[in-house]
């Protein structure tokens, strides 16, 4: 994922995924991502036709280290963006007051995580989102992680059947942001 990737990145987590980003409104999500290409321990990839957007992914060895990088590679952005879209969207406030007082993700923040991934509506069921996944996969095997989590809302159905047909088992549950949520993980075979 480069900085020309950001806009198109931001628009499709904005209209694909829930949490955060998504309740403080794009100009947060484009802010995150701004920050994101530029941190140093964030694993992210981009599947391109062209110059049109298929589908993203990204995470990083240390999960928490993908939120504060991005806020650290471009603080007044974030904050800026974080304002308004409280200002915009009061219910998220919530959200900001959880995960200051650290009641988000009971998951462990420290392990190895893949974060975020979505895949353009018109292109799903076509093998972009395994292609995403193997890329990462990749990533965190050549990084030498004996195995990666991530998290899945319990209403995501379509999410659910894509981590299990990739060979991830569900290893617990949790409450964030008021929606409960599935943690899966990913064993990576030992050579
Ligand atoms: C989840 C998502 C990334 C999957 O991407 P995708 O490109 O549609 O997945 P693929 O076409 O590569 O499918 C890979 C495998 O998962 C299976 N699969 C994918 N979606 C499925 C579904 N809705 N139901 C059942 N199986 C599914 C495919 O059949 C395929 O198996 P196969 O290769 O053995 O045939 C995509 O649906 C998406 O962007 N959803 C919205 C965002 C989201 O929910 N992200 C995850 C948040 S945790």
């Amino acid at each position: 994922m480069r900085p020309e990737h950001v806009k198109a990145v931001a628009r499709l987590h904005y209209e694909s995924l829930t949490g955060l980003l998504r309740a403080l409104g794009l100009p947060a999500t484009r802010a995150f991502y701004t920050g994101c290409v530029k941190a140093p321990q964030v694993m992210a990839f981009v599947a391109m036709d062209g110059d049109r957007l298929r589908g993203f992914v990204c995470g990083a060895l240390k999960a928490r280290a993908l939120k504060l990088q991005a806020l650290a590679m471009n603080p007044f952005a974030v904050t800026a963006a974080a304002a308004y879209g409280v200002l915009r969207h009061p219910s998220s406030l919530r959200f900001l007051i959880d995960v200051a007082r650290g009641e988000a993700a009971k998951h462990d923040p420290g392990g190895p995580e893949l974060t975020y991934i979505a895949v353009d509506p018109a292109e799903r069921r076509s093998g972009v989102g395994r292609q995403l996944m193997d890329a990462f996969t990749s990533a965190m095997r050549a990084a030498g992680v004996p195995a990666y989590e991530l998290s899945v809302d319990h209403e995501n159905h379509s999410a659910d059947s894509f981590y299990k047909r990739l060979g991830f088992e569900r290893v617990g549950s949790y409450r964030e942001f008021g929606i409960d949520r599935r943690r899966y993980r990913l064993t990576l075979a030992s050579k």
